[in-house]
Order: structure tokens, then C-alpha cells, then sequence
């Protein structure tokens, strides 16, 4: 099917929506929040946190030991498999699920990954256009 001007003005329409949206979102919070945010505990030295990739910024549970991704050689590019990078991280972080938690933070990039399991006490941070691509090879 051709597509119609209708067709595309619906398109443009949903798009306007979402990136008001996006938008909002982000001028809803307030420029104090990262000042206050918890300094974490690391293990590796981490800079202050990145916002979400949803723009949340609420009641994200403080964790003991926060770590990125990068430091079990996952690598974001979009093409790279991280299986094994999440397997490690979520292998070494889940002994601290009964000494205070911890933290996995994914940065902005592109996570191929294959099936990796949570723990408990565990936060899987996605950091502000962090994207995990999910694949059903490892
Ligand atoms: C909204 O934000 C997400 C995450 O940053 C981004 O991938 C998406 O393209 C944005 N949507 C629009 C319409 O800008
Ligand atoms: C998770 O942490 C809570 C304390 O915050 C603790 O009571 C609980 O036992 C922990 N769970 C596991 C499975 O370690
Ligand atoms: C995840 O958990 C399931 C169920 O316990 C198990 O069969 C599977 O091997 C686990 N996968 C990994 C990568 O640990």
C-alpha cells in the first residue's frame, strides 16, 4: 500500500506527541537532582549517575556496590555480544545480595545481549539511551 499524506501526517503527529513527551519529561526535573544524588560505595569509581532511560529519577533502591557494565567488557556498539559481560557481572554482583545490594549500570549505547539471569537486591541501572537488544543467540 502507498502511503497516503494522511498516513504520514499521522505519523509526524505520533512523533510530535512522543518527543513532547520526552520532552516534558525531562523538564519536569529539577536541575538540584543530581546534585543530592547518593554517592554510591563502587567498587570502580563511577562519575555521578546518569539520568534513566526513562527519565526517572525516583525511588531507585540505594545499593551498596555499583558497577558498569563496561568494567565486565561489555562493549555498546550494537553489534558486539554482551552474554557473557552481563553473565560475569550478575555472577560476581549476587554475592552482595545479602550485604546491602548492588548496582549494574548500563551506559548510552547499543547492549546486544542473549538471556542473562536478575538476582536478588540487584538494579539493573539503564543509563539515559542505554538500549539492551535482546537475541535469541548468545
Ligand atoms: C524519546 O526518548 C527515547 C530515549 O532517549 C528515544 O529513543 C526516542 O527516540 C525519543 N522519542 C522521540 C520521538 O524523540
Ligand atoms: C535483600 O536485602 C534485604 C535487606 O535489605 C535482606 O533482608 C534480604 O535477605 C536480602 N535478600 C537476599 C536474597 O539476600
Ligand atoms: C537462569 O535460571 C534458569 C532457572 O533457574 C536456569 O535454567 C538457567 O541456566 C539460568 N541461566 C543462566 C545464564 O544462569
Amino acid at each position: 500500500m502507498k502511503p497516503t499524506w494522511a498516513s504520514l501526517l499521522l505519523v509526524l503527529t505520533i512523533m510530535v506527541v512522543f518527543s513532547y513527551q520526552n520532552f516534558s519529561t525531562m523538564s519536569r526535573l529539577p536541575t538540584w537532582v543530581g546534585s543530592i544524588w547518593p554517592t554510591a560505595v563502587s567498587e570502580t569509581r563511577l562519575d555521578a549517575p546518569a539520568r534513566s532511560c526513562a527519565g526517572f529519577f525516583g525511588d531507585v533502591p540505594k545499593r551498596k556496590v555499583v558497577m558498569s557494565i563496561e568494567a565486565f567488557g561489555g562493549v555498546g556498539d550494537g553489534t558486539t555480544s554482551n552474554t557473557e559481560a552481563f553473565r560475569r557481572a550478575i555472577l560476581h554482583m549476587q554475592a552482595f545480595g545479602n550485604t546491602g545490594g548492588s548496582q549494574l549500570n548500563v551506559p548510552k549505547g547499543r547492549w546486544l545481549t542473549g538471556s542473562f539471569n536478575l538476582t536478588s537486591n540487584f538494579t539493573l541501572f539503564l543509563e539515559h539511551g542505554a538500549v539492551i537488544l535482546g537475541s535469541q543467540v548468545n
